[in-house]
């Protein structure tokens, strides 16, 4: 049983590394109606309950369900006021070809929450992976990287200007040593890459705030330790940054530290907002029946949510999607990780009346 557990945390550290297989299909049919789904008219949806705690609350959409399940789309306007795309914003999604952009499933998410009244969080543009062959395998120079970095940037963030406020500029490149993660990026332009991308995006639209998104740093830890001290000398180079972004891709066999709570407050010493941006809680790997490792999964969700609450700069509440049906750790860990809040019917769980509950004290 340790063996399996200790093979299951080494597999969460190698999350954002395994590349997961989900049916996906370029989007044929067209966007959404905006009058697909239903308003919340009780006020009691976690989007009602969050909107008078301050808080924003999302989840990351993926376009295959968006399109052709109307009950995600319902599900998903009721209960949410940000929206994340799950893989629609990456690289080898949105710049497919050197010289060319395919925006069609950016444009469908965004239209959507127009339609109803959402955020959307741009998400990621610089990372290490979902990177293109053209780029990977291009052998271009130092100068020429920098400007195919730069341009993808502007291009992105210019095109949504004043209709993405948020941003995750750059996702997961810190490690525990405080070292960087390697990438063609860091090879090929060294280490500014990171202050050159804030910059560039902050020029494209200087209302945007500009964070950086990282997993596995919730805790005071080496790792967070690292990603504070980078965003500290950020700030004192004067570079455009103004949150960072706490993953929370958790199992169930986690337990809930108070030090979250400290991490959470030193980032707001630097003047910089967090947001929790991507929780979900596996139980495949937790012990004991299953109704017990659901239960635990409610108790970190709420636990959670109000350490978010509890931290004025603690921005918003985000979720790797909001139904077992659609999850990447199905793909990952199998049927049996059910990570989120809605179950595989759309039903709400334990840990969505732990949110619920949360929200409403
Ligand atoms: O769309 C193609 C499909 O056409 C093709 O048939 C299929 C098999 O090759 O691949 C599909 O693309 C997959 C994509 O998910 C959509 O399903 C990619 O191979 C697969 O690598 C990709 O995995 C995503 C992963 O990031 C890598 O981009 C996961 O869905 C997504 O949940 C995961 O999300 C990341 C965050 O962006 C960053 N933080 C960690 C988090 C979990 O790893």
């Amino acid at each position: 049983m340790k063996y399996r557990l200790v093979l299951a945390l080494v597999v969460l550290v190698l999350v954002p590394f395994l590349i997961t297989f989900r049916v996906s299909s370029t989007p044929s049919a067209p966007p959404p109606s905006p009058t697909t789904a239903i308003a919340d008219t009780s006020g009691t949806s976690l989007r009602s309950l969050a909107q008078k705690r301050g808080v924003s609350i999302g989840a990351a959409v993926a376009l295959e369900p968006l399109q052709n399940d109307a009950t995600y789309r319902k599900v998903l306007a009721r209960e949410f006021n940000v929206l994340v795309p799950e893989n629609a914003m990456k690289f080898a999604v949105i710049h497919p070809k050197r010289n060319q952009y395919n925006f069609a499933q950016i444009d469908t998410l965004v239209a959507f929450a127009k339609a109803h009244g959402m955020q959307v969080r741009g998400h990621p543009l610089v990372w290490h992976y979902s990177l293109p062959n053209w780029l990977e395998k291009g052998n271009f120079t130092r100068e020429e990287l920098k400007e195919i970095l730069r341009e993808h940037i502007q291009t992105v963030v210019g095109r949504y200007r004043g209709q993405i406020a948020v941003w995750d500029i750059a996702n997961e490149v810190v490690t525990r040593d405080g070292s960087f993660v390697d990438s063609i990026w860091l090879r090929e332009i060294g280490p500014e890459y990171l202050d050159l991308a804030f910059r560039w995006a902050h020029e494209a639209d200087p209302k945007a705030r500009l964070y950086y998104n990282e997993y596995s740093a919730e805790e005071i830890s080496e790792k967070s330790d690292s990603v504070y001290n980078f965003a500290s000398g950020m700030l004192q180079r004067g570079v455009p940054i103004h949150g960072i972004g706490l993953q929370m891709h958790k199992l169930v066999t986690w337990s809930f530290s108070s030090s979250v709570a400290d991490n959470i407050k030193r980032i707001g010493k630097l003047g910089l907002e967090v947001s929790i941006t991507e929780m979900d809680i596996s139980i495949a790997e937790g012990t004991g029946p299953r109704e017990e490792r659901l239960a635990k999964q409610a108790r970190i969700y709420g636990d959670m949510m109000r350490v978010c609450l509890s931290a004025p700069h603690c921005k918003t509440f985000a979720m790797w999607g909001f139904t077992d049906r659609y999850t990447w750790a199905t793909s990952w860990l199998g049927t049996e990780g059910a990570p989120l809040i809605f179950d595989e019917s759309f039903r709400p769980k334990g840990s969505y009346k732990a949110l619920e509950e949360a929200l409403s004290r």
